[in-house]
């Protein structure tokens, strides 16, 4: 028994715990034994501290935060003998291990099998460390032996690491993750953490978040995996250097290739934090203190419904409620909850699928329900008569799922969603009749023939309903799918060789963005722009819901999406044309062309206004734009303006704003709140400021040709407008402009409004169109208050690859 315990023990028989010292190590030699001797004070905790490690200097008494590896007690009552070797965060009173509030664990040995007390750690003098239950059964090794193991240290940050006599490290336990990172931690490719059934019980449940050579991915197990997350990188891996994720204060480092750093940014914390993926399967980072532990980050910004297990299996989420599957419009279940008093726990079929009836099995419908793994195993099956039958002839598919013109097969449902009727359809694999077992087979036998009489009748009206039910469902269903056709704004699905055609091979290039190139196609007699996007790095699920985004909102100032086309890593939109292309061949006269006459700019001026006021108040959902720029400002014949390029689009909950994962956007129009990632539609409000004075100046923002003190633009205006000298940024090459000169300075000043640095005092996009149709004068503001941004584009260092049509949510 190594002096560690000892000391411990002198500790546990003292009662006053405030008094008694104890002195903790940091390394340990090989050679030593702890035994879980289990005594019961504060509330949850026994342990044993075999290292301890104060990552804070210890200058005050009082409550420290430490790291400990121990024995840490899983209990919540005095009863229970359910212990885990583990590494822990906890809050010791001056130097004893009394233990302050709830301890949190790191890493621990063996999490599928906690040990109870009595159990014993084991360092041997081969260098191994073995854990061993209390009745001597082998728990868990480090496999260390042999490996001239000359001692163990916990480090500040929390690795256990087992050394050689030249300090390099044989073994640690940052190399095996539970669970949880501690800031300075890395998932190296390869690496999962997976999440634990519950609170209380550690053991692994289904839900794991892993490092894969291009990022960072969540999934719940199956076979195969269903994935539920991901953020990856575009840019292809070279060289065999390990993925990594590295957790730090701030952000959460994907490194695929040592020169690109995509990173989800988080919020640092001032105190101590720790990353942890829970048994829901949200990846949450903590913040803790005395206090006590806060989540105060969800690090995967998705939906909630869009968690496997939100409504356990089978379950239907629909914000976050959950019910069993119902089909529509009859009342008849053929699932019912796992405990009626717990919804979120999800649902299991009357009766068992069983493989042996395969003729009785049935497909239930669900309109208007979705699934979280749109790209999990595509079955050849373009309408949705061939994609049940394919699932009907194959007793591991459990269900299908039909969605714009695709066909999703599930060997398991997890949580099921719902979403707006018409665009997705769930097909349920339901048992009809019970399996007949041998048992009741022989029953019958015994019954004889007056009971058989009675059977006969019952089985021939049983299949008088089936079939009656057989012939309803397809009459229905026969409905269903031309509602699904005609279903008004639904854009259009093309081939990909279809698009190959109106294009001509892709031959006549009409530009080039973030996303991908646009090209010139022919529809028919309609002209089209075609965006074939590059290395779109989402999934189809969340480019089909892209495009069910965009191809519902349509307004006269926003450019409309007529169809699209995604066939397997190719991902194409086809909008309609716009003759006189982007804004910016117009105003930065780098086209020779003639100068844009006031009237003319004020005019594109508010049909970007009206474009944006649409996609902010006007739909059912608020829709931030988050990259508006005159690249993404299209003009037809008559220089009417439409908003282009929803590439970037997020959905904005209405009276929220979203927390983002990903900085989007362009150098230039980026609004300051991007860097501090608290993002609302105001985001476009700031771009739109700096578009009105690109327009009105006729120059970019960022202009290098400048002299150096007129590089930036909005400097430039800031400056000006603290002098009262805005009358010199009005563009020189239109006498037009300098004619309606008292217009121009008022158009400014509204720029001014929506430059505010803070979010919340630059106006909404109604207001604008009612400043700038004359029905109210914009707020005045400070020069010095407002907007000075340091545009500096090594802050934003958002490669321009990095832009995808959608990021992960
Ligand atoms: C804690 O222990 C250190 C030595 O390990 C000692 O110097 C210090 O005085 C102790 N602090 C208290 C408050 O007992
Ligand atoms: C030690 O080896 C056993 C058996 O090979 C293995 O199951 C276990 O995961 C290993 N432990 C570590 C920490 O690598
Ligand atoms: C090993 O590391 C410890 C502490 O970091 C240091 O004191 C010791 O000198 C090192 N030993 C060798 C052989 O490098
Ligand atoms: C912990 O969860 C596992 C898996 O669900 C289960 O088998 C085990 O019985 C649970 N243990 C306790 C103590 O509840
Ligand atoms: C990239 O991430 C690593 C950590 O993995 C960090 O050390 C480095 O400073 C980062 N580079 C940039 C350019 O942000
Ligand atoms: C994390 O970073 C922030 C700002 O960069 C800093 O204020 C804070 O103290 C850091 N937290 C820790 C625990 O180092
Ligand atoms: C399904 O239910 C929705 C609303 O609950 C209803 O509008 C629709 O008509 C129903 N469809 C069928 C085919 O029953
Ligand atoms: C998909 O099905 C169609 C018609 O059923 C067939 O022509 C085509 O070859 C199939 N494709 C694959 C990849 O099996
Ligand atoms: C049924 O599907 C499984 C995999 O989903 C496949 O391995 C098996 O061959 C299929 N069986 C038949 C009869 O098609």
């Amino acid at each position: 028994m190594g002096p560690a315990n000892l000391l411990f023990l002198l500790l546990a028989t003292a009662t006053q715990l405030s008094v008694a010292q104890l002195l903790i190590h940091r390394t340990a030699k090989p050679s030593t034994v702890w035994i879980n001797t289990a005594h019961s004070y504060g509330y949850y905790l026994d342990q044993v501290p075999v290292l301890t490690c104060y990552p804070q200097p210890q200058a005050s008494s009082g409550f420290k935060p430490a790291i400990t590896a121990g024995f840490l007690s899983l209990c919540v009552s005095d009863t229970c003998d359910v212990y885990l070797f583990a590494v822990f965060l906890v809050h010791v009173v001056d130097n004893s291990t009394r233990v302050a509030d709830s301890p949190q664990v790191l890493w621990s040995a063996n999490r599928n099998r906690p040990v109870r007390e009595k159990a014993t750690l084991e360092f041997s003098s081969d260098g191994n460390l073995v854990l061993r239950d209390a009745d001597g059964s082998h728990v868990w090794s480090s496999n260390s032996s042999g490996r001239s193991v000359d001692g163990m240290v916990i480090t500040e940050i929390g690795n256990l690491v087992l050394f050689d006599r030249r300090n390099a490290t044989v073994w640690q336990s940052f190399d095996y993750p539970t669970d949880t990172m501690v800031p300075g931690q890395s998932l190296v490719e390869g690496m999962r953490l997976i999440a634990s059934t519950s609170a209380t019980n550690t053991t692994e449940n289904q839900l794991y978040v892993t490092v894969l050579q291009d990022g960072l991915y969540a999934y719940v197990e199956s076979t195969p995996p269903q994935l539920y997350f991901s953020y990856n990188s575009i840019i292809s891996k070279v060289g065999n250097d390990p993925t990594k994720a590295t957790f730090m204060n701030g952000s959460l480092s994907i490194v695929v290739r040592p020169d690109v750093n995509d990173s989800i940014s988080l919020p640092a914390v001032k105190s101590t934090q720790y990353m942890r993926l829970d048994s829901d399967g949200h990846l949450r980072l903590y913040e803790w203190s005395t206090a006590g532990s806060t989540a105060v980050y969800d690090v995967m910004v998705i939906n909630v419904c869009d968690y496997p297990t939100v409504c356990g299996e089978y379950g239907i989420c629909s914000e976050g409620q959950c019910t069993c599957p119902l089909e529509n419009g009859s009342s008849s279940t053929s699932f019912k909850l796992v405990d009626v008093r717990n919804p979120n726990l999800g649902c299991t079929p009357l009766i068992p699928i069983s493989c042996r009836e395969i003729q009785s099995h049935q497909l239930l419908t669900l309109t208007g329900v979705s699934y979280f793994d749109m790209n999990y195993k595509v079955v050849n099956a373009t309408t949705e008569d061939d994609c049940k039958q394919a699932c009907l002839k194959n007793c591991s598919c459990r269900a299908v799922i039909f969605r714009v013109g695709e066909c999703v097969w599930l060997t398991k449902v997890f949580s099921l969603q719902s979403v707006q009727p018409g665009y997705s359809s769930a097909y349920l694999k339901v048992q009809l009749s019970p399996p007949i077992s041998a048992s009741t087979s022989n029953k019958k036998k015994i019954l004889g023939a007056t009971l058989g009489a009675i059977a006969t009748t019952l089985a021939l009206l049983l299949i008088a309903i089936i079939l009656y039910l057989q012939r309803r469902r397809k009459y229905k269903e026969k409905g269903e799918e031309f509602y699904f056709d005609q279903l008004p704004g639904t854009p259009k699905r093309f081939s990909f060789e279809n698009l190959n055609e109106c294009t001509k091979g892709y031959s006549k290039k009409l530009g080039e963005g973030g996303f991908g190139s646009v090209f010139e196609g022919k529809i028919g007699e309609e002209r089209v722009a075609v965006k074939r996007l590059e290395g779109a790095r989402q999934g189809k699920k969340e480019f089909l819901a892209e495009v069910e985004t965009i191809g519902s909102i349509e307004h006269i100032n926003l450019v409309k999406l007529i169809g699209f086309c995604a066939e397997k890593s190719e991902r194409l939109l086809v909008y309609e044309y716009m003759s006189r292309g982007s804004l910016d061949r117009w105003i930065y006269y780098r086209h020779n062309n003639a100068p844009l006459e006031w009237y003319t700019r004020y005019n594109i001026i508010l049909d970007i206004a009206k474009g944006l006021c649409y996609l902010h108040e006007g739909c059912r959902r608020k829709i931030a734009h988050l990259d508006i720029k005159p690249q993404n400002i299209l003009l037809d014949d008559n220089f009417n303006a439409k908003v282009a390029d929803f590439g970037l689009c997020k959905l904005i909950n209405r009276d929220q704003s979203k927390i983002m994962t990903v900085m989007r956007g362009t150098p230039g129009y980026l609004a300051p709140e991007w860097l501090t990632s608290r993002i609302t539609e105001k985001v476009d409000v700031y771009s739109f400021g700096v578009v009105v004075m690109e327009i009105v100046c006729g120059r970019k923002n960022i202009d290098d040709s400048q002299p150096e003190e007129n590089v930036q633009l909005i400097n430039l205006l800031r400056e000006k407008a603290q002098n009262s000298q805005l009358i010199d940024l009005i563009d020189k090459h239109s006498d037009d402009m300098i004619s309606h000169q008292e217009e121009v300075i008022e158009m400014m000043k509204l720029a001014i409004w929506c430059l505010q640095n803070d979010s919340i005092q630059r106006p909404s996009m109604s207001t604008v169109i009612k400043v700038l149709e004359g029905v109210m004068s914009a707020e005045t503001f400070e020069a010095n208050s407002i907007m000075f941004v340091q545009d500096n584009p090594s802050t934003y260092s958002v490669p321009s690859q990095a832009s995808i049509l959608s990021g992960p949510r």
